[in-house]
């Protein structure tokens, strides 16, 4: 059987609604969708790679097409080690446009086979990014119906000062 497969990179640090509501879209779209955590990422993660793994198992349970994994290096190698022909990205605002117009374009020169598939929000879920998260979070605000339940649960478990200023 053809199936089409697809993988949805990010850092979910944490898992967020507005990630949810893309993993549901895609995973209507494709037979097989592959949320995976980049492992070397520059950022300055809050929470580990197997706690960012157990939530999104958690998160993804529901579908019976969707699994997690994780990846170094470049992502059209993981792509091509995963047999995939897709990668999902999100698109938020003009601001994502930029920066995942520039990714994508690199990553059909590395690898011309795989296309990047940018799929939009429910607009209630727009203006959410992991980033903005933690840092209302860190300064006591709700964060209730960004996250999921069990998110928020895990934020209360870290205190509150280890969570990072963000930076700019
Ligand atoms: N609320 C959202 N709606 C649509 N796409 C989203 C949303 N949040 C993240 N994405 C997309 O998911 C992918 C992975 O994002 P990433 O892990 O960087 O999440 P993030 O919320 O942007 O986190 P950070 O704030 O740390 O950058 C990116 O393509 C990003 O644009
Ligand atoms: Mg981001």
């Amino acid at each position: 059987m053809n199936t089409v497969k697809a993988i949805y990179p990010g850092s979910f640090d944490p898992l967020t609604n507005g990630h949810l509501d893309l993993i549901a879209r895609a995973a209507k779209i494709f037979d097989h969708l592959v949320v995976s955590i980049l492992r070397n990422s520059s950022k300055n993660p809050l929470f580990t790679v197997e706690e960012r793994v157990a939530m999104l198992s958690e998160g993804t349970a529901e579908f019976d097409n969707v699994s997690v994994a994780t990846f170094d290096g470049l992502l059209v190698d993981f792509a091509r080690e995963q047999r995939a022909h897709a990668v999902v990205r999100g698109i938020r605002a003009i601001s994502d446009y930029e920066y995942e117009f520039q990714m994508a374009l690199m990553n059909r020169r590395l690898s011309p086979d795989v296309e990047t598939i940018f799929l939009m929000p429910d607009a209630k879920y727009s203006f959410v990014s992991s980033r903005l998260v933690k840092g209302v979070f860190r300064l006591g605000g709700s964060v209730d119906g960004l996250v999921p339940k069990f998110v928020v649960e895990r934020l209360k478990d870290k205190s509150r000062t280890s969570i990072p200023e963000p930076s700019q």
